[in-house]
């Protein structure tokens, strides 16, 4: 039996007629694109992502520098897909062979649709000082009430504002639209496996879970649509519930991270050609693009930067979400056995540090952490990080701001943010979400140098020259930089290994 039928069946619960999903309208023209989201899929190439409410035989971009003439269009190569349970259809459209750091502007082919615009991909290698935002555990606002139901001792209060949405992590990111090139969510989308904690969903399980996530990524869009929006998974999106050794009961669809495949999966970068003139360089770049899997582990370049996504979820020994895992969602595998690391470590090797001097990680579960650490994580990832010199790993699943001393193997580096060998780590998990902050209690972590657990908070990492790398807390509500702080390095090897 389905979990979501035998809600439905309840006799006692079946008096409640009224209680249902709070599903958004389907718009009368079903080519209208709704849920845009961008993301850096080459050194010149952006993806298009959207969904609409009925198949497209072919997805078109139509896109140029100019707002007034549109005069390229690049087409999907297929029509628009979709899963069991879901109301909507995926669309993807990839633009090539873009000018780096350039405004494009783009229309979405439908007898519904706007003009918007991005900033193309700065090439690697490009000394231009630019910022990136990351966001983690952002969860939907808004009509679903969600942020401000319940305890709202530590939850945020937002205004009805659709679809403005100001005075929340979404209002600040448009807010400060200008102040950031890209966003980078390592995990916890829209939560839509919470829908059991609104009690209108208790008789609507199935729908509730697509209408939270309807919900949350037309939320997202006006930012996603925007700026490239870099995904890799958490645990809320593995299965239609956490309830551990339970999710087998989920319908096909809610399970093994199905929505966040379908709706990532064809966006998402696997990793990019070397553009190190050294041959091995170039020879393990090619391997770590073998060897990705993205949406759930991947790379690309930008600027200054080498950024790697991993997938702190499955695929690696007593992964949490993975078959057996201590979470009992039991997703995955998605890769053949030790894929991701083997992609890691050719990924990490691949970096030459006189193109892209700054390599930063992020995924969901930190170690580095208040409340509990990853400690299979911990035993998969430190090691490789430590060895290739990664200079900062950025984590969320914590749902508060921390930022730690440089540590490797819980040791903090004798140098400080000084040109430390082992990498800095924050956690940026307070953007948002029904289940509020998490407080440190009495148990402050060791070598945490700055901690807030009171306020919903994103961060924004800026890549000022090849040798100072700003980290900025900010607060969601007020704006405020609650922390700022410096990494120095000094860069001096090419090609890090120790
Ligand atoms: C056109 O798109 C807007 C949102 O972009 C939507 O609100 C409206 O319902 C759509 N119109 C039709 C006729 O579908
Ligand atoms: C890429 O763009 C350049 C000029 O901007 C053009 O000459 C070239 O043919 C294009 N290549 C492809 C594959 O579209
Ligand atoms: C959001 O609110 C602030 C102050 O409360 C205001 O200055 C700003 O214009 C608002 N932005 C939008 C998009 O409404
Ligand atoms: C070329 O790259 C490899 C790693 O990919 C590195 O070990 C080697 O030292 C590099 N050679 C030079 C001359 O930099
Ligand atoms: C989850 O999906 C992956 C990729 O499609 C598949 O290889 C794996 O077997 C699936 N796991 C489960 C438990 O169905």
């Amino acid at each position: 039996m389905r979990f979501s039928t035998s809600f439905r069946s309840a006799p006692f619960l079946a008096a409640c007629v009224l209680a249902k999903a709070n599903l958004p309208a389907i718009p009368e023209d079903t080519s209208t694109p709704v849920q845009q989201r961008l993301a850096i899929y080459g050194p010149n190439s952006v993806s298009i992502g959207w969904n609409t409410y009925a198949q497209q035989e072919e997805p078109c971009v139509e896109y140029g520098t100019s707002s007034a003439s549109l005069e390229q269009r690049a087409c999907a190569s297929s029509a628009s897909t979709t899963y069991p349970t879901s109301r909507t259809y995926e669309n993807v459209v990839v633009l090539s062979n873009l000018t780096s750091g350039t405004i494009y502007y783009y229309k979405i082919v439908s007898t519904n649709s706007s003009t918007d615009h991005f900033l193309s991909p700065r090439s690697p290698g490009d000394e231009t000082p630019f910022s990136i935002n990351a966001v983690i555990d952002l969860g939907v606002y808004g009509e679903d009430g969600f942020t401000i139901e319940g305890d709202t001792s530590k939850r945020d209060t937002i205004p009805h504002i659709q679809p403005a949405l100001n005075h929340t992590t979404i209002g600040r990111l448009a807010n400060t639209v200008d102040d950031y090139e890209f966003i980078i969510h390592p995990g916890d989308f829209a939560y839509a496996d919470d829908w059991f904690l609104s009690l209108d969903n208790l008789l609507d399980g199935e729908n509730a879970y697509q209408a939270i996530l309807e919900n949350f990524y037309d939320q997202l869009a006006p930012i996603s649509g925007r700026k490239p929006y870099m995904a890799s998974p958490g645990n809320h999106e593995a299965a239609c519930g956490e309830i551990p050794y339970l999710t087998g009961l989920c319908p096909d669809g809610q399970k093994n991270f199905t929505d966040f495949m379908h709706r990532f999966g064809k966006t998402m970068p696997s990793a990019f050609d070397s553009a190190s003139s050294n041959y091995s360089a170039q020879v393990l770049a090619n391997q770590a693009r073998e060897l990705a899997e993205p949406p759930f582990w991947y790379s690309f370049e930008y600027g200054m930067a080498h950024i790697v996504m991993i997938n702190t979820e499955t695929d690696f020994e007593d992964a949490p979400s993975g078959q057996g895992g201590s979470a009992g969602l039991n997703g995955g595998p998605f890769g053949g056995k030790n894929q991701q690391l083997q992609f890691l470590e050719a990924d990490l090797a691949s970096v030459d540090r006189n193109i892209t001097p700054w390599v930063l990680v992020a995924g969901h579960r930190p170690w580095y952490t208040s409340g509990s650490s990853c400690t299979p994580c911990q035993e998969a990832f430190e090691e490789i990080f430590y060895k290739y010199g990664v200079d900062i790993a950025v984590f969320g699943h914590v749902h508060n701001a921390q930022r730690f001393a440089p540590v490797y193997q819980d040791e903090a580096d004798p140098n400080g943010m000084s040109d430390p060998k082992a990498p800095m780590y924050i956690v940026s998990g307070a953007a948002g979400n029904i289940e509020g902050l998490s407080s440190f209690g009495w148990s402050k972590p060791e070598h945490l140098e700055f901690g807030n657990d009171e306020d919903y908070t994103y961060s924004t990492i800026r890549f000022l020259d090849r040798e100072h790398l700003q980290v900025d807390f900010i607060g969601s509500v007020s704006g405020d930089v609650l922390d700022s702080s410096t990494l120095y390095k000094t860069h001096g090897e090419r090609f890090v290994r120790q």
